[in-house]
C-alpha cells in the first residue's frame, strides 16, 4: 500500500549515514565512546543526573520495574490505554498490573483519583504514561506516591523533552523510560534510555543492564579493569555503538522537529474545530509542553470507526488506534479469573479514538487535506 499520507515518517539523512559509517570504520560496535557521548548529551538535555542507553523501551521499563524491587505478590498501577509493553514489564517481574482509568475525554492520561482508588496493601509502584507526549498530572501523582510510599516509574516513550512546570517528563518520578523505536520522535531503529536522579538506582540499573557484571568490555579495553564479578541477576539490555551514533544525530534534530509537531497539532485543532466541530480533540489546551508524538481525535459517538478508517484509507490517509486497552487482551485474562478492571471511561473513550498522521515532514497542506477529508466522511 502506497499512502498519500502515512501515519508517521522519520527524519534520517546524510548525517546519520556518516555517523554510522564512522562507527563501522572504528570497529568498536557495542557500548563504547558513542554510547557514552549519547548518554551524556541526553542527560544534559533532560537535566537529569543519570541516563543509561538500552536496547529498547521495553527493556528500559523492565529494568525500572526490577530496580524498583517489584516481585511476585506485588501490584503496580498503570493505565490500560497504553502500549502493552508498559504492562508486560510489570508481568516480567511476577507482579500484577492493576489498571486505573483515564482522566477524561480531554485528558487521556491516567487519572490521579483513579490511581488512589486502586491502591491496596500490595501496591508498590505507579507506572504513568505520558500519552502522545502530553504530561500526566505529576504534581498530584508524586503527592499520592509519597503519601503511600510508592515508586513512580514514568513511561516517557512518547515524551522526550515534554515538560511540565519547567521539568522534563521522565525526570519527575524515580525512574524515566524512553523508547527510540522506528516511529518515535527520536529514533535509533530499536533503542531506549533509562533516566534517574538517584545514584543508588543508577548503580542498580547499570548492573541490571549487563548481567550484574561489575565491569564491561569497554572498561577493560580502556584499561580500567582486568576482570569482573557478577553481583546480581542481570540481563543483556546494552545499546550498540551504531544506534548510539544515530541517536546523537537525532538528539540534535529533536527540538526543531518537536516544534514542528506542536505547530502541526495546533493547526489540526484549528482546522478540525472549524470544519468538524463534532469531533473530540483530546489534549487541546493541555498543561505543559508536549513532544506531540501523536495526534489523537475522538470520533463522534455512534460513528463506525472501522468504516471511518477504511474511508480515510481510500483517500490515501493512514490512521491508527492508540490503543486497544490492555485489560481486554486475551493474554491479560486467559483463564477468566481476572477481576473486572472497572475503568469505564477508558472503555468508552478507547472505542472512539483514531490517530491521525503526525510527523515533522508533514505540511500544513497535508493537514488541510486530512481535515477536509474527515469533514467529507463525517458529513
Ligand atoms: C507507551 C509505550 N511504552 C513502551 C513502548 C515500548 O518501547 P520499545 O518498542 O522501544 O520496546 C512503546 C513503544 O513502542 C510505547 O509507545
Amino acid at each position: 500500500m502506497i499512502w498519500r499520507i502515512p501515519l508517521a515518517d522519520i527524519d534520517l539523512g546524510d548525517e546519520e549515514i556518516l555517523a554510522v559509517t564512522e562507527v563501522l570504520k572504528s570497529k568498536w560496535l557495542s557500548m563504547g565512546s558513542q554510547t557514552q557521548a549519547f548518554e551524556e548529551a541526553y542527560a544534559q538535555r533532560l537535566r537529569v543526573k543519570h541516563a543509561l542507553a538500552v536496547t529498547n523501551g521495553t527493556a528500559a521499563l523492565h529494568m525500572a520495574c526490577v530496580a524498583a524491587g517489584l516481585k511476585a505478590g506485588d501490584e503496580a498501577i498503570l493505565p490500560a490505554l497504553t502500549f502493552v509493553a508498559t504492562a508486560n514489564a510489570i508481568r516480567y517481574t511476577g507482579a500484577t498490573p492493576v489498571f486505573a482509568d483515564i482522566t477524561s475525554g480531554n485528558d487521556l492520561n491516567i487519572s490521579p483519583d483513579s490511581i488512589e482508588s486502586k491502591i491496596t496493601g500490595k501496591t508498590r509502584a505507579i507506572l504513568v504514561v505520558h500519552y502522545g507526549g502530553y504530561p500526566c498530572d505529576m504534581p498530584r501523582i508524586m503527592e499520592i506516591a509519597q503519601k503511600h510510599h510508592l515508586v513512580v516509574i514514568e513511561d516517557a516513550a512518547h515524551a522526550v523533552t515534554s515538560e511540565l512546570e519547567g521539568r522534563y517528563m521522565g525526570t519527575w518520578g524515580e525512574i524515566g523510560c524512553f523508547s527510540f523505536f522506528s516511529n518515535k520522535n527520536l529514533t535509533t531503529g530499536e533503542g531506549g534510555m533509562v533516566t534517574t536522579n538517584d545514584d543508588d538506582l543508577a548503580k542498580k540499573l547499570r548492573l541490571i543492564r549487563s548481567h550484574g557484571m561489575t565491569s564491561l568490555s569497554w572498561d577493560r579495553y580502556k584499561g580500567h579493569a582486568f576482570s569482573y564479578d557478577v553481583v546480581d541477576l542481570g540481563y543483556n539490555y546494552r545499546m550498540d555503538e551504531i544506534r548510539s551514533a544515530i541517536g546523537l544525530v537525532q538528539l540534535k534534530k529533536l527540538d526543531r522537529n518537536n516544534a514542528i509537531r506542536r505547530q502541526l497539532s495546533g493547526f489540526y485543532w484549528e482546522m478540525l474545530e472549524e470544519l468538524v466541530p463534532q469531533i473530540g480533540l483530546p489534549f487541546k489546551n493541555h498543561p505543559g509542553i508536549s513532544a506531540a508524538h501523536l495526534m489523537p481525535v475522538l470520533l463522534p459517538e455512534g460513528t463506525d470507526r472501522e468504516i471511518f478508517m477504511e474511508q480515510m484509507k481510500e483517500n490515501g490517509i493512514q490512521t491508527s488506534i492508540h490503543y486497544p486497552p490492555i485489560h481486554k487482551f486475551t493474554a491479560f485474562n486467559k483463564d477468566g479469573s481476572q477481576a473486572p478492571a472497572n475503568i469505564p471511561l477508558t472503555e468508552s473513550i478507547a472505542l472512539r479514538e483514531v490517530t491521525l498522521p503526525l510527523f515533522a515532514g508533514l505540511s500544513n497542506e497535508d493537514v488541510q487535506y486530512i481535515c477536509e477529508t474527515i469533514q467529507k466522511i463525517l458529513l
